[in-house]
């Protein structure tokens, strides 16, 4: 007999378990700092509206794969297309989004280590007096190749230890525990920033329209992707271990508000800081810089009470990036148990250890290896078909880390978003749609199925190209 799913215990296991996948560091690290670059709040506006007219959208459509199928992201794909012309292309989108997942997973354990070793940081200076570091400290840091690789599989390893739990048992768990504890230490955080006498201008900067150039409104529907964790099959994995009669509507608004939230609230965190003591504005060249290095020196030197919300404020950058890598790690995961019938157990270890391998290349491309900090398949090639081969699709970035990054959230998170909601908005059975979501009245239904079938893949088509051109 074939083994029973394991299942979310509840909706609420299930929104915890999705926000905690969608809520990382593209909240904490990158929505801050690309909010800060595109000027505040035109950027702001056109990301609520990416989240509401394309993130929710493909949110919903991912989660109604997965749920209906009861299948993870490539068995979900090939069961619904079983009788299509084309099972072959669908399946491949499953392959290439769990792809997608592992790559993101490799270099996301990287600045997700880092939150370790900034905790530690914290409790040697709360306990023995700050000392600024030194000029270059933290590229001497990222250039220590075994240090970076230690930190990134003590995560790793953490990361693997709860996947191996199963769903119920591990991933809800640890969301059941983790996730209050975050939304507990964001709320204290943002008490005592709201205290300082730049939380007026934070707010300000965040909700006032001004000006913002095209390449703002890209980054603002690009991001909408990567902080809801869409395009890559999360969302379809984590959707097959949904009950069949809890809604799946209702759950996305949920995570996709929360997740929104969670962005905005520690913008105000960071901007209220940095509003007060102006001084610092210039640290702002790159989110490493914003959130590993001015926030901390800012906690110790300017607030009341540095001493605890310092560390206090890095335990809740690893909890979030936790419940997200746990989330990437379960999409390989569950191919291979759902796909290859491989036990959880070895199917867990066999694919963390195999991403790690990625990670291990990430690690040395911030210094310690000439070789992987300058990684690029077409180095060197800056005129010409190549150059310009080189300048569209890797942005002419270098390094392992920032050439997978690019291409992972630049090109393959929104094509499959896009492919994935064609495939909803066209292929999926109609009634079967309707019946997933229970939408009582033709006309939201209607609504709903243009912004899949029209609205969402023409605007991701945009930001694609936009974005890589
Ligand atoms: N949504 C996560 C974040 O904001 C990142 C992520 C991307 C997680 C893709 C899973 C899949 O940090």
């Amino acid at each position: 007999m074939a083994k029973q799913r394991d299942h979310w215990t509840s909706s609420l296991g299930f929104i915890l378990a999705g926000t905690g996948a969608a809520v990382g560091l593209g909240n904490l690290w990158k929505f801050p700092y690309i909010t800060w670059q595109n000027g505040g709040g035109s950027f702001v506006l056109i990301y609520l509206v990416s989240i509401l007219l394309v993130g929710i959208p493909v949110m919903i459509a991912e989660i109604t794969l997965g749920r209906s199928a009861q299948l993870s992201t490539v068995s979900a794909l090939e069961h619904h297309a079983r009788d299509m012309r084309g099972t072959r292309f669908w399946s491949l989108l499953g392959w290439g989004g769990v792809a997608t997942g592992a790559v993101v997973l490799g270099y996301y354990s990287i600045i997700a280590g880092w939150s370790i070793s900034s905790f530690v940081q914290c409790i040697g200076w709360s306990l023995n007096g700050y000392t600024p570091p030194a000029e270059h400290e933290f590229a001497h840091f990222t250039a220590n190749g075994w240090l970076q690789i230690g930190l990134a599989l003590l995560f790793a390893s953490v990361t693997a230890a709860i996947v191996m739990r199963g769903v119920s048992a591990g991933i809800e768990k640890a969301s059941r525990l983790l996730m209050p504890i975050l939304f507990v230490t964001l709320l204290l955080l943002s008490f005592n920033a709201l205290t300082l006498s730049g939380a007026r201008e934070a707010v300000a900067f965040l909700f006032t329209i001004n000006s913002i150039e095209w390449h703002g409104v890209l980054e603002a529907l690009g991001h909408a992707f990567f902080t809801l964790s869409l395009g890559m099959g999360a969302m379809i994995t984590y959707g097959s271990y949904m009950k069949k009669d809890e809604p799946i509507i209702k759950s996305t608004l949920v995570i996709a508000g929360l997740d929104t939230l969670i962005a905005l609230i520690a913008c105000l965190i960071m901007y209220s800081i940095l509003f007060t003591y102006p001084e610092v504005h210039e640290a702002m060249t790159s989110p490493v810089g914003m959130l590993f290095i001015t926030i901390p020196k800012l906690f110790y030197t300017q607030m009341t009470g540095g001493i605890i919300l310092a560390p206090v404020f890095f335990i809740l950058v690893g909890f979030a990036a936790l419940t997200s890598t746990i989330s990437m790690l379960e999409v390989v995961v569950a191919l291979m148990v759902d796909k290859l019938g491989v036990k959880r157990k070895l199917a867990t270890i066999a694919s963390a250890a195999s991403i790690f391998m990625l990670t291990i290349a990430c690690a040395l491309s911030h210094g310690a290896s000439a070789w992987f900090t300058q990684f690029n398949p077409l180095r060197g090639a800056t005129q010409g078909f190549w150059g310009e081969l080189n300048r569209v699709i890797f942005h002419n970035k270098q390094g392992v880390f920032n050439i997978v990054d690019h291409i992972a959230s630049n090109w393959c998170l929104p094509i499959g978003g896009a492919l994935i909601t064609c495939f909803v908005g066209w292929c999926l059975d109609e009634r079967l749609l309707k019946e997933q979501l229970k939408i009582e009245k033709p006309f939201y239904f209607k609504c709903l199925k243009i912004v899949l079938r029209y609205l969402a893949p023409i605007l991701i088509l945009i930001v694609i190209y936009g974005v890589n051109t």
